[in-house]
């Protein structure tokens, strides 16, 4: 049995992030996050570009040294082909192309939507994976989708947003409040000590499984503009409520929408990844889910929850051994489907 080294790149939005991988155990996995789009309240596509122009080449050759291992030793070199920026994802896919060219090993293009559900089959301590037909939940600031997982390369799109992404939600919400981008982590910091119930925000009616976190935020804005005209110190003198009030509402809505997939397919296996999988409020939802309804719940370790270059590797380990390999005219794709 042949032990695998892939070497993985990840590019898709404003982390650049480089792993390496023996088979599905990770012995790298390093992420430049770019602190530059914080001070414009969201990612700038040309700045993230510059930037992974920038550090492409230093954290490849520091997940290399970490992983210990000589670039001669890689079977393959594993990139993220899309969905993401389009500027992005042509940093790391003509990087990883030239890499293949470079060794003579070659090239795997993964589907970085992909990525993050088989995030959950890499071996590392606390994860277990999920075992096959699950339900996977992805939610980040860039997507919101629910996908019916058969098995590594049989997925189904059952639902997704229509609009803003889940973390959009967070973090357009906290803005409307004040609070510093990204405002996810923060509305669940000052959620904790605030009541759910304060203020009630609508739930949006969307066909089936898909989702709209839009007119949320249009919601909340107003019922701030109201507030603040007879109140100007209203948000401080709420923060707590405010936030655990918008956590709650997002949190009914993505739990709603789970409840009607396992409805629809009865699948009672649900396995969650993105940045937004952190929050506290939709943890303790689905540990409540357990109880309730009986679902098995799987939640990645954080590191392979939010973009990181080990998930794209883990595709890239599975691909290797089905034979599944790009040539040198694959080009990025910033739409593209799983
Ligand atoms: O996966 P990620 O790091 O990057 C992508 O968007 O792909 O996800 C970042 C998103 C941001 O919108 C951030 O506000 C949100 O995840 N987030 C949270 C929490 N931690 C991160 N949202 C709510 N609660 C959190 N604890
Ligand atoms: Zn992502």
């Amino acid at each position: 049995n042949e032990t695998i080294y892939i070497l993985a790149i990840e590019s898709s939005c404003d982390d650049t992030s480089v792993a390496v991988l023996k088979n599905d155990t990770m012995l790298s996995n390093v992420v430049a996050s770019q602190k530059i789009h914080e001070e414009y309240g969201g990612v700038v596509p040309e700045l993230a570009s510059r930037a992974h122009q920038q550090n492409i080449v230093p954290i490849t050759s520091l997940a290399l040294a970490k992983a210990n291992i000589d670039k001669n030793q890689l079977s393959a070199i594993a990139f993220t082909r899309g969905p993401g920026l389009l500027g992005s994802l042509l940093v790391g896919t003509s990087f990883a192309k030239s890499l293949s060219l470079a060794l003579g090993i070659p090239l795997i293009e993964v589907n970085h939507m992909q990525a993050h559900i088989l995030a959950h089959f890499i071996r590392a301590e606390n994860m277990k994976p999920p075992s096959f037909p699950f339900l996977a939940l992805t939610i980040s600031g860039g997507h919101t989708q629910i996908v019916k997982v058969t098995n590594y390369f049989d997925m189904e799109i059952l639902g997704q947003t229509l609009d803003d992404a889940v973390g959009e939600a967070f973090d357009k919400s906290a803005k409307i409040l004040g609070l510093p981008y990204p405002g996810g982590p923060l509305i669940d910091k000052y959620a904790v000590s605030g009541n759910p119930y304060a203020f009630e925000f609508p739930i949006p009616k969307v066909k089936d499984l898909d989702f709209s976190f839009s007119g949320l935020k249009t919601s909340i804005l107003y019922f701030i503009q109201k507030q603040t005209t007879q109140n100007e110190n209203f948000i401080e003198e709420n923060l707590e409520d405010l936030c655990s009030s918008i956590q709650y509402t997002i949190i009914t809505i993505l739990m709603g929408k789970l409840k009607k997939a396992v409805k629809k397919t009865g699948i009672k296996r649900i396995a969650i990844g993105g940045g937004v999988s952190a929050n506290s409020g939709i943890r303790k939802a689905l540990k409540d889910a357990e109880k309730a309804l009986g679902w098995t719940t799987y939640v990645p370790n954080f590191e392979f929850c939010t973009d990181n270059a080990g998930m794209i590797g883990i595709v890239g380990y599975y691909k290797y051994k089905s034979g599944q390999f790009a040539g040198q005219e694959t080009s990025a794709k910033a739409r593209y489907h799983l």
